[in-house]
């Protein structure tokens, strides 16, 4: 058997002309955990072009969505930024990944960084009615350069509230912090500065970050990986794996080069 599906894309959505999203039909065999990634791609003179994509939406969903940048000379985004309602597209068979609330340990609140399409496994984990079970506070935080890079601004300040099965399990429990880097905003910082100084947590209402009580996931470029794997670290978060929980686990956002 192939190692990938042919799906259809059903809509694509342009946020900025760095940013787009997409949602695709879904093969009813397609398994995943919500925060997984898989290999996504096109076809080009007849070979599978493919990189990882989280898959941003929960795996409870009949479609597929994923969150994808557009690099002018990207060999996949390139192409991929063009794609069409009704074209084909690959979707590797086995999703994997390490951002699943079943490796981190239990805790009171769960904070899910993304900078960039790393918000993108969050898409996925802040959709799970699972979350709210086992957390108490859902935080998604976002860290973007520009304004306009805050997809699904509305998905987390009003759809999601209003949803019909969603709305109440998310009431009182998710949290949103968008944050922007580049211009005026009503949160402004990068996600490592705004921790480091409190702002953040004062900002939400909440304690500063504890090991005893918090769980965090990152998403973002491997600098923004890097720094607060060593902010956690020092305050004396361990990180966890597929076959070891922990107090928080990491993913790089997907980049083309
Ligand atoms: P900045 O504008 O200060 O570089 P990118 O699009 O480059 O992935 O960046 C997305 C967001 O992540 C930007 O707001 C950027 O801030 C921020 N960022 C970049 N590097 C880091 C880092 N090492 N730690 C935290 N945030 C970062």
């Amino acid at each position: 058997m192939s190692a990938f599906n042919e799906e259809r894309v059903l809509s694509v959505h342009h946020w900025t002309d760095r940013l787009f999203s997409f949602t695709t039909t879904r093969d009813p065999s397609l398994r995943f955990s919500n925060g997984h990634f898989t290999m996504i791609g096109l076809k080009v003179d007849g070979k599978p072009l493919l990189r990882a994509y989280s898959i941003a939406s929960p795996n409870y969903e009949e479609h597929l969505e994923f969150l994808s940048i557009k690099v002018p000379d990207g060999p996949l985004t390139s192409r991929l930024q063009n794609i069409q309602v009704g074209d084909s597209i690959l979707v590797g068979r086995k999703p994997t990944g390490t951002l699943l609330i079943d490796y981190l340990l239990p805790g009171k609140r769960l904070y899910l960084l993304g900078t960039g399409t790393g918000l993108a496994p969050f898409l996925s984990v802040a959709r799970d009615p699972e979350s709210y079970e086992r957390f108490e506070k859902v935080v998604v935080v976002h860290g973007v350069r520009e304004v306009k890079e805050l997809a699904y601004h509305a998905l987390f300040t009003r759809e999601l509230q209003q949803h019909e099965f969603l709305g109440d399990i998310v009431a009182g429990k998710l949290l949103y912090y968008p944050t922007v880097t580049r211009e005026a905003f009503r949160n402004q910082g990068r996600i490592t500065d705004l921790m480091e100084s409190g702002k953040l947590f004062a900002d939400l209402g909440l304690p500063p970050l504890n090991p005893a009580e918090d769980r965090v996931m990152l998403c973002g470029s491997p600098a923004m990986l890097h720094d607060l794997k060593l902010m956690l670290e020092a305050r004396g978060f361990k990180e966890g794996n597929t076959t070891t929980p922990g107090d928080f686990v990491i993913e790089r956002a997907f980049v083309e080069k």
